[in-house]
């Protein structure tokens, strides 16, 4: 049986991810792919567990490298218990983040030092990479906004100052740039139908680099 291959949706909190993931599921469901929806943090018992002790905003007194572990403890977990098995099984792998997320927030945004960024990784990934990070593009006041007219109350990551917000958002943009083949910018202040557009034209893209049938 045919691998299948790995698609990361990321960006700036309130770009719309959930909205196109949803969108984009249904469209290769239509088409007749096996497709399996998973998230980070989170996708495993273990790593939703450890999701939510990373995004309770009490967790007011965790120290940044413990943040970065957790966050290397739960992808080693997802991508060992999930992603390899779904992939193995020919699945299409959606996740909502994974590990371009680390190097935005965790580096870019709060300051860890890359080489740490690298260590944990790459201890979690053990030379595992998705095929595509597609980076939903929003300036982060904006996607505050949304955050906040969908939900009242803002995990302990949204609810970093602006600055935190911008610095993240640059460290995908920074990511695109330096890793044009397997990162895509889209968008995301247009309207919902356009950027779903954008998005199913590199979806489209991939399933024929990846030979399966559309
Ligand atoms: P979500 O709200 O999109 O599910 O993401 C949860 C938060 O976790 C979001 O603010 C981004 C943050 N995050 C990191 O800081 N580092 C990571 O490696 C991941 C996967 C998410």
């Amino acid at each position: 049986m045919k691998k299948g291959f790995m698609v990361v949706f990321d960006g700036s909190n309130g770009a719309g991810k959930t909205t196109v993931i949803n969108e984009v599921e249904k469209y290769l469901i239509a088409k007749g792919f096996d497709v399996l929806l998973t998230r980070e943090p989170g996708g495993t018992e273990i790593g939703e567990r450890i999701r939510e002790i990373l995004l309770d905003s009490s967790s007011v007194k965790m120290c940044h490298t413990t943040e970065l572990m957790l966050f290397g403890a739960g992808r080693a977990q997802h991508i060992q218990e999930k992603i390899k098995p779904a992939l193995n099984r020919g699945q299409i792998v959606i996740s909502d983040r994974f590990d371009a997320a680390t190097f935005s927030f965790q580096h870019y945004a709060r300051g860890i030092e890359l080489a740490e960024i690298i260590q944990i990784n790459n201890l979690a990934l053990n030379g595992f990479s998705p095929e595509m990070n597609i980076i939903l593009d929003l300036d982060p006041q904006e996607g505050l906004k949304r955050v906040k007219q969908r939900s009242q109350e803002l995990d302990r990551l949204e609810d970093e100052k602006l600055d935190f917000l911008i610095r993240a958002r640059n460290g995908y943009l920074t990511q695109a740039e330096e890793k044009p083949n397997t990162f895509k910018v889209v968008d995301a202040s247009k309207s919902k139908e356009s950027v779903l557009e954008d998005v199913i034209k590199i979806i489209d893209s991939l399933l024929i680099e990846y030979a399966l049938d559309i």
